[in-house]
């Protein structure tokens, strides 16, 4: 989707097709075509965040294994998907699997504040902590002091609320008072529940997904009736704060109902 608009792309990265099927067999010949010896590392985002689409589970366990195999690093982008919103702590969580390195952002401050943070092991660390190597790359904002309180403040609050399961609480609710609500409507396509993140897609007068126009007015009918809601091409999600009550995720459902109920007679005029 993204990368014929942009350009002139890095070299040296290759761009593997997705899986076609459940078993991470694919996964092997596709990398062993690149050459192991020729691969530094794997990066793969476990959930895709524009469609709530997860990779399977036997899919990021062979790239586990064949990682640790050909000593080729596994990163796993969790900006999107890490801090609860797949219903554990970190994707990875769900197939069981640790990365090398790990790319976070979005939820470490709950939204408050623009944060993004890289882990790895120590293995990877102490490549950056001999006497004679240093990381050399660094931006104005590093460590901000006000951005790393709102993430120690959400991660404190991620302990003492008990937020991971909250959430998973929260994205069946909203799934089921939707299902509810909008079943038998022609323009439901489906509803996708994962974790806390809620994939609705909709469909036009002929059957095919709603048009970018169709997504802008209707996120603009949902803000007007004070519900935000997120859109691609694929799908229009909810991914409620993990804090939400009851209350306002009956809220959520319902105003995002009467919202596609009074717009969806028009979806593709
Ligand atoms: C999966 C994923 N990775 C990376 C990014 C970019 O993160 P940042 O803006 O913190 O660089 C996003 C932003 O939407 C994302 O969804």
């Amino acid at each position: 989707m993204m990368h014929w608009r942009f350009g002139p792309m890095p070299e040296g990265f290759h761009h593997i097709p997705e899986p076609t099927d459940d078993t991470g067999a694919e996964l092997a010949a596709q990398l062993d075509e690149v050459g192991p010896e020729r691969i530094a590392a794997l990066v793969l985002e476990p959930v895709k965040g524009r469609n709530g689409q997860p990779l399977p589970d036997a899919y990021l366990r062979a790239a586990r294994a064949y990682c640790t195999e050909h000593d080729i690093l596994l990163i796993l982008d969790e900006a999107f998907t890490g801090f609860g919103r797949m219903g554990e702590m970190f994707a990875a969580g769900i197939s069981g699997i640790s990365p090398d390195i790990m790319c976070l952002a979005k939820g470490i401050t709950a939204g408050y504040s623009a944060l993004g943070a890289v882990l790895a092991t120590d293995r990877i660390y102490q490549a950056f902590d001999s006497a004679t190597t240093v990381f050399a790359h660094a931006s104005t904002t590093d460590g901000h002091p006000v951005a790393c309180a709102a993430a120690l403040a959400t991660i404190r609050a991620f302990a003492a609320e008990d937020l991971v399961p909250r959430g998973r609480v929260l994205g069946r609710l909203l799934g089921d008072r939707l299902e509810d609500l909008l079943k038998g409507t022609p323009v439901l396509g489906g509803i996708r529940v994962v974790g806390a993140y809620v994939g609705i897609d909709l469909l036009d007068r002929e059957g095919h997904p709603i048009s970018m126009r169709d997504r802008r007015h209707l996120e603009a009918a949902c803000r007007r009736q004070g519900l935000l809601v997120h859109y691609t091409p694929d799908t229009v999600m909810l991914m409620p704060p993990l804090t939400m009550t009851t209350e306002e995720a009956e809220f959520a459902a319902e105003t995002f109902a009467s919202v596609v109920t009074a717009l969806g007679p028009g979806f593709g005029s």
